[in-house]
C-alpha cells in the first residue's frame, strides 16, 4: 500500500529533518488548512446553504461583497485569533489590520489573506479558492502596526492557497520548493499528493481577460498579438487560451502543466498599477511560482522585490513559465527605454 502523508505529518517531518517550519509556523498552517476545510463546507453546500448572493456592503476596494466573501473572511479570523501564533492578521475583506484581540496571546508572524479569490465564479459553481500569505512580524518593534506588514514578498515565511474545484486543493511552499495536497473528505485530511512541483520553462498556454485588449499599453499588446498568429508568426506556433477570472483556478493550472498569467496594468483606470492586490494576491503566488521554478514580475520588475506602501495596494502581474513571463517583461522594459 502506498503511504498516504498527511498534512500534519508533512509539516512535523520536514520540521524534523530540515528544522526549516518552526513549531508556530506548523501550527499557523494546520490552522488556515482548517480553515479551509471550513470554508470548502459552504462552498459545497452552494445554494443549500444559503451562501450563494451578494452580501449588500462593499469592501474598502469598492467591491460588492458576496456572502461568502464574509464567510470566509470570518472562519480565517475566529480559526487563527486565539492559537497564540500570530500578532494580526489582514484581509482583503477589511480595511484595516485586524489585532489579536488581548484576551489571547500573541505570536510573532503576520497572516494576510484574499479569503476568497474568484467571486464571479461563486454563482456559476466554478472554482474558487482561499490564497494566504505569511509573514513575520520585524524584530523589536512593540505590538504591531499596518507598517509591519509592509515588506516585501521576497520576505514570506509561507504562502499558498486552496482551490475549492472538483477536487479541493491546498498548495503550499515554505520556500523550499510546492508541494500539493487533496482533501480526502471521508477521512477529513490534507493528504500531499505531489511533492516537487515545476512549472514547465516553456508553454504554448496563455491566461488573460482579452475583453480589456483595447485598453492595454503597447508591449502588452505586442506580446498577445504575436502568440495569436500561431505557427506561421514570430512565434513559429500555436497558443491555447484559458481565463478562469479565478486566480487560484489560473494558477493552479500554470502550477499543474505550465501557462503564462497576466493582469496587466490598463488604460481604463490608468492610476491603479492593476486589478489585483499586492500583498494578499501577487505575493504570495509570485512566492509559489518562483519556487516551482517559474518567474513573476510586474511587467518591468520582480514582483517579489517591490517595497509595498499599502496594505491594498495593487500591482499588474505576470507570472508562470520562466521564459514567457521574461519576454514579456524584456518587451516592457524595451518599450521603456
Ligand atoms: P476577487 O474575487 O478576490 O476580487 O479576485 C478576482 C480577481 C482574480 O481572481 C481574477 O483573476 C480576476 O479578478 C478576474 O478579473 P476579471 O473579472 O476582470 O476578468
Ligand atoms: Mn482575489
Ligand atoms: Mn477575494
Amino acid at each position: 500500500m502506498t503511504r498516504r502523508i498527511s498534512l500534519t505529518q508533512y509539516l512535523i517531518e520536514q520540521q524534523r529533518q530540515h528544522g526549516h517550519i518552526p513549531q508556530e509556523l506548523r501550527l499557523l498552517i494546520e490552522v488556515v488548512a482548517r480553515a479551509c476545510k471550513r470554508i470548502a463546507i459552504s462552498v459545497n453546500k452552494g445554494a443549500l446553504g444559503e451562501v450563494l448572493g451578494t452580501a449588500g456592503s462593499e469592501n474598502v476596494q469598492g467591491e460588492v461583497q458576496k456572502k461568502l466573501d464574509i464567510i470566509a473572511n470570518e472562519v480565517l479570523i475566529e480559526a487563527n485569533e486565539w492559537g497564540g501564533h500570530l500578532a494580526a492578521m489582514a484581509s482583503e475583506e477589511m480595511e484595516g489590520i485586524y489585532v489579536v484581540p488581548n484576551r489571547f496571546p500573541q505570536g510573532e508572524y503576520l497572516l494576510m489573506f484574499d479569503p476568497l479569490d474568484g467571486s464571479s465564479n461563486i454563482d456559476v459553481n466554478v472554482s474558487i479558492g482561499t490564497i494566504f500569505s505569511v509573514l513575520k512580524k520585524p524584530e523589536g518593534s512593540a505590538g504591531v502596526c499596518e507598517a509591519d506588514f509592509l515588506q516585501p514578498g521576497h520576505q514570506q515565511a509561507a504562502a499558498g492557497y486552496c482551490v475549492y474545484g472538483p477536487q479541493t486543493t491546498l498548495v503550499l511552499t515554505v520556500g523550499d520548493g510546492v508541494v500539493m495536497f487533496t482533501l480526502d473528505r471521508e477521512q477529513g485530511s490534507f493528504v500531499l499528493t505531489e511533492d516537487e512541483v515545476k512549472i514547465p520553462e516553456d508553454t504554448k498556454e496563455f491566461a488573460i481577460n482579452m475583453s480589456n485588449m483595447r485598453h492595454w499599453d503597447a508591449p502588452m499588446k505586442r506580446y498577445i498579438d504575436e502568440c495569436l498568429e500561431g505557427s506561421t508568426g514570430v512565434r513559429g506556433k500555436d497558443f491555447n487560451m484559458r481565463w478562469i477570472a479565478s486566480m487560484v483556478a489560473d494558477v493552479h493550472r500554470i502550477l499543474t502543466r505550465g501557462g503564462v498569467f497576466m493582469y496587466p496594468w490598463d488604460k481604463r483606470e490608468p492610476n491603479k498599477a492593476g486589478k489585483l492586490r499586492l500583498m494578499y494576491e501577487a505575493n504570495p503566488m509570485a512566492f509559489l511560482v518562483e519556487q516551482a521554478g517559474g518567474a513573476a514580475t510586474n511587467t518591468r520588475q520582480r514582483i517579489l522585490d517591490l517595497q509595498p506602501s499599502q496594505l491594498h495596494e495593487r500591482v499588474s502581474v505576470v507570472l508562470g513559465s520562466k521564459n514567457e513571463v521574461e519576454q514579456i517583461t524584456r518587451y516592457h522594459l524595451e518599450a521603456g527605454k
